[in-house]
C-alpha cells in the first residue's frame, strides 16, 4: 500500500492506513541512519526546499538530514536572511521558488493554514506542513507515534496525557486528531489560562490538577510554554509556581505507573515543564522521538517524491489564472 497523497497539511487528511503507512515506512528507514554510511538512492534527482519563517533546531535539520540521506538536493531557506525581510509576500516568495521546479516545499510558518493557502498557488509542487501556528505539526506527531510503535509495541488502547501550554500547540492539536483515527485516549492537563474553550469536542479528558491525571497515563507528554505566543503574561502567577504545579519532577513522575514513558516535542525549558532529573532519566523517550524526526521526514518526503507527477508542470499562465480565480474566491486582491 502506498501513502497516496500530494500534500502533508495535517493529520487531519490522513486515515488510518495512512498513518500507519507512514508509521511502518518509518520504521524501515531507522536502520539506515544508524549505518556507517547513510545513504539510498531513492530521491536521486529530486530538490526538496526547507522554508522556514519560524525558528527549529529539530524539524529544519531532521528534514534536511532526511532528505540528503535520500539522494535529494536539499535547500534550506530561514525567513531572516530571505527577501520576506524586503516586503516579499508568502506568496510572491512561494511562486519564486516554485519556479526554480522543486519537487517539496517544507513549510514552517506562524500563521495557521499558511501551507493550503499557497498549495493553492502551486499546482505542481508537494508541500509539507513543518508546523502552522497553533495548528498542525504532522510529522511530530508521526514521529511520536513511531517512538511509541518502536518503544512501546504502538498506541492503540493507551492514555497519553498532554501537559502545558495546550492552547498555542500544534502538537497537542495534531495529537488529539491522531487518537481519533488510531485509538489512544488523550488527557490535557493545563491551567484554565491556557486551554482553548470547547477542546472537550475532541473527545478528550481535560485536567487543572496534573497529579490527579497521572495514575492510568501510558505517556506523560510535556509541552514547552510558547512564550512567543503569549500575549500577556499573566497565563500564570510565576515559573516557579508554574513548576511546581505542572512541572514533571521525580517526585511527580512517582505517581505514575512504572512503564510510562515520558515525551516531549523539544525545545525543552528544563526547569519550568520538565526538571533534569526527568528529562535525563531512562523513563524519557525525547531523544528517540529526535532519530525517530529523521526516519518519519524519510518516509514523508519518499511518500511524496514516489506520488509526484513526472509530467510538465503547468505553464505559468495557467498557474497565474488558477492563482488569480483562487484569489477572486477567497476575496483577496492580487
Ligand atoms: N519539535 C519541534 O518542532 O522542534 P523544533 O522547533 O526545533 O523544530
Amino acid at each position: 500500500m502506498s501513502a497516496s497523497f500530494k500534500h502533508l497539511f495535517g493529520i487531519a487528511q490522513l486515515s488510518r492506513q495512512q498513518i500507519e503507512h507512514l508509521v511502518h515506512l518509518g520504521e524501515s528507514f531507522i536502520e539506515l541512519s544508524r549505518r556507517s554510511v547513510k545513504k539510498a538512492p531513492t530521491l536521486r534527482g529530486k530538490t526538496v526546499i526547507n522554508l522556514f519563517f519560524e525558528n527549529s533546531t529539530r524539524t529544519r535539520t531532521s528534514f534536511e538530514i532526511a532528505g540528503k540521506r535520500l539522494s535529494a538536493d536539499v535547500i534550506n531557506i530561514s525567513a531572516s536572511t530571505s527577501a520576506t525581510k524586503k516586503g516579499e509576500s508568502l506568496l510572491d516568495t512561494g511562486e519564486t521558488l516554485a519556479a526554480m521546479q522543486p519537487h517539496v516545499l517544507v513549510i514552517r510558518h506562524s500563521i495557521s493554514g499558511a501551507c493550503e493557502f499557497l498549495a493553492d498557488f502551486l499546482p505542481d509542487t508537494s508541500i509539507v506542513n513543518a508546523g502552522d501556528g497553533a495548528h498542525e505539526h504532522p510529522t511530530q506527531v508521526l514521529t511520536d507515534l513511531l517512538t511509541l510503535h518502536v518503544q512501546a509495541g504502538g498506541v492503540a488502547g493507551k492514555t497519553m496525557t498532554i501537559v502545558g501550554d495546550i492552547a498555542h500547540s500544534r502538537v497537542a492539536r495534531s495529537h488529539l486528531l491522531a487518537a481519533q483515527k488510531l485509538g489512544y485516549k488523550v488527557r490535557l492537563v493545563a491551567p484554565k489560562t491556557l486551554l482553548p474553550r470547547g477542546i472537550e469536542q475532541f473527545g478528550c479528558e481535560v485536567f487543572h490538577d496534573f497529579d490527579a491525571a497521572i495514575p492510568g497515563s501510558d505517556v506523560l507528554y510535556m509541552l514547552r510554554m510558547q512564550t512567543e505566543r503569549l500575549t500577556s503574561n499573566c497565563c500564570f502567577p510565576s515559573i516557579r509556581e508554574y513548576h511546581e504545579a505542572y512541572g514533571l519532577n521525580a517526585a511527580r513522575l512517582a505517581l505514575a505507573a512504572d512503564d510510562c514513558r515520558v515525551m516531549h516535542p523539544g525545545p525543552m525549558n528544563r526547569g519550568v515543564e520538565i526538571a533534569s532529573e526527568v528529562a535525563d532519566s531512562a523513563r524519557s523517550h525525547i531523544l528517540d522521538q529526535v532519530e525517530h524526526g529523521v526516519a518519519i521526514r524519510m518516509a514523508v518526503l519518499t511518500a511524496l517524491c514516489g506520488n509526484s507527477p513526472e509530467s510538465s508542470p503547468s505553464p505559468r499562465s495557467k498557474r497565474r489564472e488558477k492563482a488569480e480565480s483562487a484569489m477572486r474566491a477567497q476575496g483577496k486582491l492580487l
